[in-house]
């Protein structure tokens, strides 16, 4: 079956026209998600979708539409055109931009969604998924090992957004018997693509800076300890969850997600081991704040129970893997 891809973003690094258009948010997983559900589908089954024309490459091989996730008319009209049954909708604005224009953040992330939600409800598609955050967890939500259920009161933009739009993925679950599945992704670091806004995005920049041969500059504290998965993993874990059996999820907001949890030092540390001249400064700024407001680690003990969710990469290996694949 047809399945679409929304991004709202970017599918590839490749610096594009129309570069600064408000809605322009450089995606970090959507264009290596549209990449494996083409290897899997058919890359002609796969209909990436963002705000403006996008080059086609390595990432991108099947049908492109523009259009606007905000746009429930736009949506449907793409919708229809290619028949489409599953939507993925990674259209967000990440914590860190989020907090620099609010308004825009909460209504991109809100209106997709609801207009995702819509569709599945007015019977145009079957199936969505749609990606939360360990951003929904905040100052007073333990800070090691949070379990799937405890108290959330999120200080970000982004982790409001968040938490509203899973009580509104189960609203629709338990209303209108639409098929939303949503899983709490961590920080997600991977080689394919540059940061894009958010504040687990220094592990993936001091990669860049390492195999540059530059001194890295951190934005965290030291100590900072963050949940990561490394890139290959969330796209196992996004494919699982929308393969598991309907009668296997007890969980219909969102699932906790963890692989690794580490801070700005370790990284360092690991990096260091491969890059022994490799040199990191510590400079924090406002999203410090955010990353204090955040869980250390989380305990995804149901999503391991439910759907057999089971990592793959620990920091040696993603280091190893984030080195050699940039470096080539
Ligand atoms: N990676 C996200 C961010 O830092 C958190 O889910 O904004």
């Amino acid at each position: 079956p047809p399945l679409f891809f929304s991004t709202q973003t970017r599918p590839s690094p490749i610096p594009l026209r129309l570069v600064g258009s408000e809605m322009c948010i450089r995606d970090r997983i959507g264009s290596v998600l549209t990449a494996n559900l083409g290897k899997i589908y058919g890359h002609s089954n796969v209909i990436a979708t963002d705000i403006r024309e996008c080059p086609s490459g390595d990432f991108f091989k099947g049908p492109f539409e523009i259009t606007d996730a905000t746009s429930y008319d736009q949506l449907y009209k793409t919708v229809q055109k290619h028949s489409i049954d599953t939507v993925y909708l990674m259209a967000a604005m990440l914590s860190a931009k989020a907090e620099k224009q609010p308004e825009r953040a909460w209504h991109l992330n809100m209106s997709s969604l609801f207009n995702v939600l819509n569709l599945a409800k007015n019977g145009h598609i079957k199936r969505i998924f749609w990606p939360s955050s360990i951003a929904v967890f905040g100052p007073s939500s333990p800070k090691q090992l949070v379990p799937q259920t405890t108290v959330m009161e999120p200080t970000t933009v982004y982790g409001m957004s968040k938490l509203a739009g899973e009580r509104w993925c189960e609203y629709y679950q338990l209303h209108h018997a639409v098929d939303v599945r949503s899983l709490r992704y961590p920080g997600i670091i991977g080689w394919e693509s540059k940061p894009g806004g958010g504040t687990t995005d220094y592990a993936v920049d001091i990669f860049h800076k390492a195999v540059q041969g530059k001194t890295f500059s951190c934005f965290l504290k030291p100590k900072t300890q963050l949940p990561m998965l490394y890139m290959d993993d969330a796209i196992c874990a996004t494919i699982s969850i929308m393969g598991a059996d309907k009668n296997q999820l007890s969980v219909r907001s969102s699932y906790n997600l963890a692989a690794l949890s580490f801070t700005p030092e370790e990284l360092y540390k690991e990096i260091q081991k491969k890059i022994t001249n490799f040199k990191i400064e510590y400079k924090p700024d406002f999203r410090q704040s955010i990353a204090d407001s955040w869980p250390g680690s989380i305990d995804d003990s149901v999503a391991r129970q439910d759907w057999g969710w089971q990592p793959a990469f620990d920091l040696k290996k993603m280091t190893q893997s984030m080195l050699e694949n940039l470096r080539s």
